[in-house]
């Protein structure tokens, strides 16, 4: 059967990471976390000090960015160094937006994850993911849930009140970086025209994963 390039997208919280890596096991492909590679520019930029976009840009352009496959999350490494524990901090989710809607940043890291899933049988989860890095996918998701479920489903998965949580502080956040991401002026978070768009604010993690899935083996059927 032909190995897909699969496309994922959507706002934060909607559940792709986890899909993308349910589907990536299930299918024998590669999971490429594009987040957890602008999150660890962001986190290498706020590290150095650097502030101004000139600097990150030099800084992006020079940084010798790996990644390999985790227990839990994608690992990335930065001229060898794992930092993968150091990525979802509120800093670092804070600062995000920002370093990612730098143009020069993106040019970056795009031309790095078409590197890493020139081979097809991958699964990428992002933003821009069918829109600019692989407009030619196979298959591609635009995975949403409402602000609030999405809010709620974070404050669980990082230990809710009893990490000092409260949901209204995760959706203010969620709500600022969706709309940093959706209206910057360079690849913005937007469903890509052909682009199969899947609200899963009503169902499972397990039967999202089956809508998607069953997308896929339709098209891999139609491509054999
Ligand atoms: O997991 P969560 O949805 O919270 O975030 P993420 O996927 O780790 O992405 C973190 C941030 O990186 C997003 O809010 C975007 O600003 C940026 N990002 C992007 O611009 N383009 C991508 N392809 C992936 C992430
Ligand atoms: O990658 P993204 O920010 O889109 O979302 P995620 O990190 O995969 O999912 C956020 C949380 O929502 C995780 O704890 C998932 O298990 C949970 N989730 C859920 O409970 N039901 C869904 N249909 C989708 C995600």
């Amino acid at each position: 059967m032909k190995r897909l390039s699969i496309a994922i997208d959507g706002p934060a919280g909607a559940g792709k990471s986890s899909v993308a890596k349910i589907l990536a096991r299930r299918m024998g492909y590669t999971y490429l976390d594009t987040g957890a590679m602008y999150r660890a520019v962001t986190y290498e930029s706020l590290r150095r000090g650097l502030a101004d976009d000139a600097a990150i840009v030099a800084m992006a352009k020079a940084l010798d960015m790996t990644v390999a496959p985790g227990e839990g999350h994608m690992r990335v490494f930065l001229g060898g160094e794992e930092v993968t524990a150091h990525l979802r901090t509120p800093e670092v989710s804070a600062a995000v937006s920002r370093v990612s809607a730098i143009p020069d940043v993106r040019a970056v890291m795009v031309a790095l994850q078409r590197k890493l899933s020139a081979e097809g049988g991958t699964v990428l989860d992002g933003r821009d993911i069918g829109t600019v890095v692989l407009p030619h996918a196979d298959v591609k998701i635009f995975l949403t849930a409402s602000p609030h479920t999405r809010a709620v489903r974070r404050y669980k998965e990082m230990g809710g009140r009893e990490a000092g949580l409260t949901v209204e502080a995760i959706e203010e956040e969620i709500r600022t970086r969706d709309h940093l991401d959706s209206t910057r002026a360079v690849s913005p978070l937007v469903p890509a025209a052909d682009a199969v768009y899947l609200d899963n604010s009503n169902l499972t993690l397990e039967e999202t994963a089956e809508a998607i899935m069953a997308i896929c083996r339709k098209k891999a059927g139609e491509e054999a």
